[in-house]
């Protein structure tokens, strides 16, 4: 049951009868709202104030007669008016009780399944295999794996499709490595880690290339800023007020783009410096001096069918995939499809003869365009030398989708600095014909580091998935040998079960971190507090509900033995909170499924722990006065538990019986 769509659709007809246009009543049934504070009810309606501005009525008036209208007698006690117009809506007792109970009885815990289903097509995670994966595609993959399966549990057809990047310049690196570099014996031994070496060389080697290349370009850049802020500086010393403020706005602005000039230069320097500070490294420089046009040639080869590379690339492939399956089974991620970019290949050509036929593209300088309004550069489709790009697999893969699932809705859980490309291929889309769907960019934004710069290792490589993994669940397993050793009676666990615990809070904590930050910012990575025992961490609700479980083992509680029409009684205000706070689970549901954001379900899931901690401390469980009152907190307190399971499983992440 979702009160607010409930009292929601009681508003309406009293709403509609005054309004006619659908979108304002909309507007206006969204402004009823939980109470912040419950001395205002349970609910507040404030729609009265706006709506009697437009119908030039007193608001008080028009809340009076709307909450008159409104058949709300089996769910609201008395409407009460207050203030300039606000309707205060308090739950009836038994109402709640009764929801409650409906609840606790079923198995999606009072959760409907929506009316009309969608078909949804999730792009996530979307690595490029052959290069390690790194901590970004956390990101994407654990938002994109909760919200396949916060939709699917809403009763939506969710279809997940991992769009590896397997056809990439990557292999061009790999291909180019192992013909000149490989040592078979250790190949042979360990494919993916001989792969990883190979990918490593070439691509320092073609960095290099390209960082001497560039690096005139980016010292002349950097001077002609330099100069610029000399120049405003002087500017600024202007007495005319006008001129000096402008020229102060603009040495902020230029010192800034110094600062990254700055970056971007020592990043080129010290890419340099790692070849030529080894001397292995900088005589291979020497003999693959045109590498980096090398690497490019071998990617055009695989792409043009040539058979030597096309074979390598399929040795190649699976060991990748492997590699990356490590990591999804250690975060529970599973996909129904992984059409990789190389999938589509061979409806590429197609693609850009459709643009053309149909007038969509156009030759410019030599390269395939796309022109879209509203955009200063068209979307290339067709480089000069005939290559073609990500924009045209992806423009494939929409075609692809939509004659295969025809979907309602594709969403791309991408890094936001992917927002322009997106933005292209969504308008490039639509004059294509593709009206019908939605198309959404899912964006997010970077994992920082402690020090404001996106996250690294000591040694300045961005970290590695597969060691942050490890370092949360390191981390965990402190947490929990302390807490254990902690315990009044003593430690209670075996290494072996801290171990497994451990995996399933430091992957749980890892996880909720990225999930409770509005996705669309950036956040810092701190393994300590996102394994906090209190405050919005996974590890919070993990003990939450371990505590609950521990109630229950303890007072060798059998709910399954209770009479299934044990009447709920809710006296202590404390549990008339929780109680309306677990019939609010379905409101949280609804408002991921509005804007694909997992943190409302998280915020949710927090606002619970806390209910149920006021109502712990204030109201004795096992101890409880009357066995009505006793079969009440235990329906509490079972429900509050299979709550943060479900919830938590929605998020992907974990529970554990005790900790
Ligand atoms: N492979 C890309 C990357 O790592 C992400 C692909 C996202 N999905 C898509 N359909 N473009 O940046």
């Amino acid at each position: 049951m979702n009160v607010l769509a409930e009292l929601k659709s009681r508003f309406r007809p009293a709403l509609e009868s005054l309004v006619s246009d659908p979108a304002k009543v909309g507007e206006l049934l969204d402004l009823i709202r939980p109470a912040q504070d419950a001395k205002f009810g349970d609910y507040q309606a404030n729609f009265a104030m706006p709506l009697g501005k437009v119908l030039g009525k007193s608001p008080r008036d028009v809340a009076t007669q709307i909450a008159g209208a409104a058949k709300l007698d089996d769910l609201v006690a008395q409407p009460e008016i207050a203030g300039p117009g606000f309707i205060n809506l308090r739950l009836r007792d038994e109402w709640v009780a009764a929801a409650l109970q409906k609840a606790a009885a079923g198995e999606r815990l009072g959760v409907g399944a929506v009316a009309s289903p969608r078909t949804y097509v999730i792009d996530y995670s979307s690595p490029n295999v052959a290069k390690p994966m790194h901590v970004g595609h956390i990101r994407s993959t654990v938002i994109g794996d909760s919200l396949t399966r916060t939709l699917r549990f809403l009763g939506h057809k969710v279809i997940s499709d991992n769009h590896l990047g397997d056809w990439g310049t990557q292999f061009g690196m790999i291909i180019h490595g192992y013909k000149h570099w490989v040592d078979q014996p250790a190949f042979a031994n360990g494919p993916v880690a001989e792969l990883s070496r190979l990918y490593k060389l070439a691509s320092k080697l073609v960095e290099y290339r390209e960082s001497l290349k560039n690096l005139p370009e980016a010292e002349r850049r950097l001077a002609a800023k330099q100069k610029e802020v000399e120049e405003q500086k002087s500017l600024a010393k202007s007495a005319d007020k006008a001129v000096s403020k402008k020229a102060n706005e603009a040495v902020r602005r230029a010192a800034k783009q110094t600062e990254e000039l700055t970056e971007e230069l020592a990043s080129q320097r010290s890419k340099i410096a790692v070849v030529e500070h080894d001397a292995t490294l900088f005589k291979l420089a020497q003999e693959h001096a045109t590498i980096d046009e090398a690497v490019l040639a071998e990617t055009a080869k695989l792409h043009a069918g040539d058979a030597e590379n096309l074979r390598l690339w399929h040795d190649f492939l699976p060991h990748c995939r492997v590699e990356i399956q490590k990591v999804y089974s250690r975060l529970d991620v599973k996909f129904d499809h992984e059409h990789g970019e190389s999938f589509y290949h061979d409806r590429l050509a197609a693609v850009v003869e459709d643009l053309k036929k149909k007038g969509l593209a156009q030759e410019s300088q030599g390269a395939i365009c796309v022109f879209l309004e509203g955009f200063e550069a068209p979307m290339i489709v067709q480089k000069k030398d005939g290559a073609f790009l990500y924009s045209t697999t992806d423009l494939a893969t929409i075609q692809y989708r939509m004659e295969t699932w025809n979907p309602d809705a594709i969403l791309y859980v991408v890094d936001h600095r992917q927002s322009d490309h997106f933005d292209k291929l969504f308008a490039a889309a639509k004059k294509w014909g593709y009206t019908g769907v939605e198309l959404q960019h899912i964006k997010f934004g970077t994992v920082m580091g402690k020090d404001g710069k996106p996250y690294k290792t000591r040694s300045g490589d961005t970290v590695g998935l597969e060691g942050l993994l490890d370092e949360a669940v390191g981390q965990a397993l402190k947490v929990v040998s302390e807490n254990d050793d902690a315990k009044p009676e003593g430690p209670e666990l075996s290494t072996a079960e801290r171990q497994k615990i451990a995996e399933v809070v430091g992957l749980g904590g890892l996880k909720y971190a990225d999930l409770s930050h509005n996705r669309t910012t950036d956040y810092e990575f701190d393994a300590e507090k996102m394994l906090a025992k209190t405050g919005n961490t996974a590890t919070y609700m993990q003990y939450s509900y371990a505590r609950v479980r521990s109630i229950f083992a303890r007072g060798g509680v059998n709910l399954a033995a209770l009479p299934s029409d044990t009447a709920l009684v809710l006296t202590h205000p404390a549990e008339r909170a929780l109680a309306l706070m677990l019939l609010r689970f379905a409101e949280a549901l609804a408002e991921t499924e509005a804007d694909y954001m997992p943190h409302h379900l998280t915020a949710y899931l927090f606002d619970l722990a806390k209910s149920y901690s006021s109502f712990f401390e204030s109201c004795p469980v096992l101890k409880a006065g009357t066995a009505a009152s006793r079969n009440t907190r235990l329906i509490l307190c079972d429900l509050t538990a299979r709550t943060i399971k479900l919830g938590l499983s929605l998020l992907g992440i974990g529970v554990v019986e005790k900790m």
